[in-house]
């Protein structure tokens, strides 16, 4: 097993979550593609500290690790499902959690669902801005799932399929390019 790591984070907040199953979708893809682990989270495995927390510190132990999982990932997926035209709260009170030189140049895929296709420039219009913020690595291939993209949870949209294999194949070239850069300068 590979010690490089592919990390989903959703921000759904309730269970069973059609974006959490799309994080992992996305995240399995990537993981298969480059050989890394993969492992996913939403805001249920952070569980009660989370919302009390005012700082990092204040996080109990288990999303504290979680956190750092996140900030030590090779690669790094991130989901929310739309709650009024952007991602939700406790999504955005996560990362404002986390120190803002800490994702930077982390190559990040950015992932939402929705109830239609109204709000799907959450991507680029909500999610991008707050990862560009981070100065992440964000990937050019950002992917928007509605309702009617999913059958019984499960995602059975050939046009999302295709974007996700887009993405895929960003985050390998990235992967790769950098795999060369350290082998280089490991000479
Ligand atoms: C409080 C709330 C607000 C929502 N606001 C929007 C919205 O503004 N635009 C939209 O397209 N869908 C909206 N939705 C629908 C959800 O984004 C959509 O059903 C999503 O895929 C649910 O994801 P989940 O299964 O991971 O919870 C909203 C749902 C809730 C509960």
């Amino acid at each position: 097993m590979s010690n490089r790591t592919v990390v989903g984070f959703s921000g759904n907040i309730t269970r069973p979550s059609k974006t959490r199953g799309f994080v992992d979708h996305v995240v399995k893809s990537i993981a298969a593609r480059s050989a890394l682990s993969a492992n996913v989270f939403d805001i249920e495995d952070l569980g009660p500290s989370l919302a009390t927390a005012r700082w990092q510190r204040d996080l109990d132990s288990d999303a504290a690790d979680i956190l750092r999982a996140i900030v030590d990932a090779d690669v790094l997926v991130v989901g929310s499902p739309t709650y009024k035209g952007s991602y939700t709260g406790l999504f955005k009170h996560f990362f404002d959690l986390i120190d803002p030189a800490a994702l930077r140049g982390k190559p990040v895929v950015l992932t939402a669902t929705g109830g239609g296709d109204r709000h799907s420039l959450i991507v680029e219009h909500q999610l991008r801005p707050l990862f560009g913020f981070f100065e992440a690595f964000v990937l050019p291939t950002a992917i928007y799932a509605s309702d009617r993209d999913f059958i019984d949870g499960t995602l059975s949209s050939e046009a999302i399929q295709a974007r996700t294999a887009q993405a895929v194949e960003e985050a390998a070239l990235l992967l790769g390019a950098r795999s060369a850069t350290a082998a280089i300068a490991a000479e």
